[in-house]
């Protein structure tokens, strides 16, 4: 199954893998309604940085572990920081992606949901908080809602990036060479999805943690 799934992906740059329209329409409604059910045991977040600001992306996770700031430190917590409860379990419509797509015996140990809303970016980042073993897997992330304006460059902040438009049920995995790689949101084509009432992007990213 793994293979066959990676046999249906373009290879944007080495290691980045799309699945363009891997979910339909009736499975990005079911997937929202899970993670719907995840926001309400574990409500959304707006993290603060290292530098004293508020994010404009808010945050939440499901899993063994989240993924947080705590005090200007990038850390995985089996808590959510406000409500001191476990994190909820990951659901099973994101589980199959996952399992479909990561060619990764292990289930994820955090599922990161970042909601995008009016106006809301990433800049560019690595996701290196896992730990050295956590990043042989690769990170997969679900793109759900309103489009997006994604770029992804090498392991070095500066240098050359490329772009991509990631839309409502495309699927992408960062391996290899592309795992360690910066990445960001430049944009969310506002109200251009008709998925989320009152517009809104959801990106899912699930990955495995060896670091807490
Ligand atoms: C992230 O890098 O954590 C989010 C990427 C995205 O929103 O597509
Ligand atoms: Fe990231």
């Amino acid at each position: 199954m793994a293979e066959a799934m990676t046999g249906m992906a373009e290879e944007v740059v080495p290691g980045l893998l799309l699945w363009r329209g891997l979910l339909d329409r009736p499975a990005q409604a079911a997937m929202v309604a899970d993670i719907r059910g995840v926001i309400a045991a574990a409500p959304l977040v707006r993290p603060v940085t290292a530098w004293g600001r508020p994010m404009s992306v808010r945050m939440t996770s499901a899993g063994r572990v989240g993924w947080v700031i705590a005090r200007g430190r990038y850390a995985y917590v089996p808590r959510h920081p406000e409500t001191g409860t476990p994190w909820p379990p990951i659901p099973a419509s994101v589980l199959a992606v996952w399992r479909a797509v990561s060619g990764w015996d292990d289930d994820p140990d955090c599922c990161l949901v970042n909601w995008y809303g009016e106006g809301a970016r990433m800049g560019l980042h690595r996701d290196a908080d896992e730990g050295e073993e956590g990043f042989h897997a690769p990170v997969v992330s679900i793109s759900l809602g309103d489009p997006a304006r994604f770029r992804i460059g090498g392991t070095e902040r500066r240098g050359q990036t490329t772009r991509l438009l990631l839309r409502s049920g495309d699927v992408l995995a960062m391996g290899g060479p592309a795992r360690l790689a910066y990445h960001g949101i430049d944009r969310v084509l506002s109200g251009e999805g008709d998925l989320l009432p009152g517009g809104g992007r959801i990106n899912l990213t699930l990955r495995v943690v060896r670091s807490a």
